[in-house]
């Protein structure tokens, strides 16, 4: 295979200028908690910039002497993988904090950990627990702070699967999508992309596993019903996730009840629009959420979703230190 060249001097120049009118300047440090902190127009910019990065990587923006710190206090394989090889390929910097190898393990106050970090790294992905400590930690941060899933949002994961259903399909504006399973962290950003990327969702979970209520109030985008094969009608994107997310693993046995009757298989798909695309943000579970057969199948598009993940999140990054 031929090397892709080094781009430098006047090219690399000519071509971070076009990518920081891309993605406009701001002089106030931008977050992404959810999907609603950014405008609509940009969270488009930074679909449109991942779809151009995975054609041709070698335009990503150097990000000599970037670093970005990464906290994790769950488990990851892809998010962390992403972030880290975006990084590297980008030239910058990436560095793992586990949260028991750090004092935040040992009690340390997020709020003291984020004045700390946000003094010597460029930007902070958190994966964590209670959505409040990222915003606490953000509250205190000097530097853009990602969410790299929260129990409440997966902000990361809709920016990959948008592009996916963009790289398959086309534009997602004017589908339905239908969400079958628990109303979760993705199912909660799968709310906030439908207002972002227009489209209608339609998510079909057992009686008291639905997504918040606040999210659900005053939104004509989003219905809730019982059915998965009503929901799924005419849809061109079904999605599902785990039955028990992380931190739910004592629940299984009685998720796995509640929930039966709304695995996604073949004769699921089968009452979906033809053209239906699957996705799952993984890790899937055989034989519980979703069918061994169908992650199998070409519409089953889940590994190009895991791939964009990288895509998407170099576009993310690019975006947030552009200042
Ligand atoms: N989809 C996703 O976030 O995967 P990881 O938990 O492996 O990061
Ligand atoms: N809902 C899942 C997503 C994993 C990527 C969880 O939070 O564990």
């Amino acid at each position: 295979m031929t090397p892709l060249p080094r781009i430098c001097g006047r090219e690399r120049l000519r071509l971070e200028s076009a990518a920081c009118f891309f993605f406009r300047k701001g002089s106030a440090v931008r977050q992404f908690l959810t999907l609603n902190d950014l405008p609509r127009q940009d969270l488009h910019a930074i679909v449109q910039r991942a779809m151009a990065l995975k054609a041709q990587p070698e335009l990503a923006i150097g990000q000599r002497r970037k670093t970005l710190g990464l906290i994790f206090e769950k488990a990851s394989t892809r998010t962390r993988i992403a972030f880290e090889t975006a990084m590297a390929q980008m030239d910058g910097a990436s560095l793992f904090i586990a949260t028991g190898d750090s004092q935040l393990g040992r009690g340390e106050p997020i709020e003291d950990t984020a004045r700390v970090v946000s003094r010597m790294v460029d930007c902070v992905a958190i994966r964590t627990f209670d959505h409040e400590r990222l915003e606490r930690f953000a509250a205190f941060s000097r530097v853009p702070v990602i969410n790299a899933l929260s129990n409440d949002f997966h902000p990361c994961q809709l920016l990959a699967d948008i592009q996916t259903f963009q790289q398959h399909r086309g534009s997602i504006a004017g589908s339905t999508v239908a969400w079958i399973g628990d109303g979760n962290n993705v199912c909660q950003s799968y709310i906030n992309a439908a207002a972002a990327f227009d489209f209608e969702l339609r998510i079909s979970c057992p009686q008291g596993f639905e997504p918040r209520s606040d999210l659900l109030a005053n939104n004509n985008r989003v219905t809730l019903g019982r059915k998965p094969a009503e929901a799924v009608r005419d849809a061109r994107l079904v999605v599902t996730d785990v039955w028990a997310s992380m931190g739910q693993e004592t629940e299984s046995t009685d998720r796995n009840r509640a929930f039966a009757g709304f695995q996604v298989n073949g004769e699921l798909m089968e009452k979906a629009a033809p053209d239906a695309l699957f996705m799952h943000c993984l890790p899937a579970h055989r034989g519980e959420e979703v069918s061994a057969e169908l992650l199998d199948r070409e519409d089953a598009v889940i590994w190009d979703e895991a791939e964009n993940r990288m895509h998407t999140q170099k576009a993310l990054l690019e975006y947030l230190l552009a200042v």
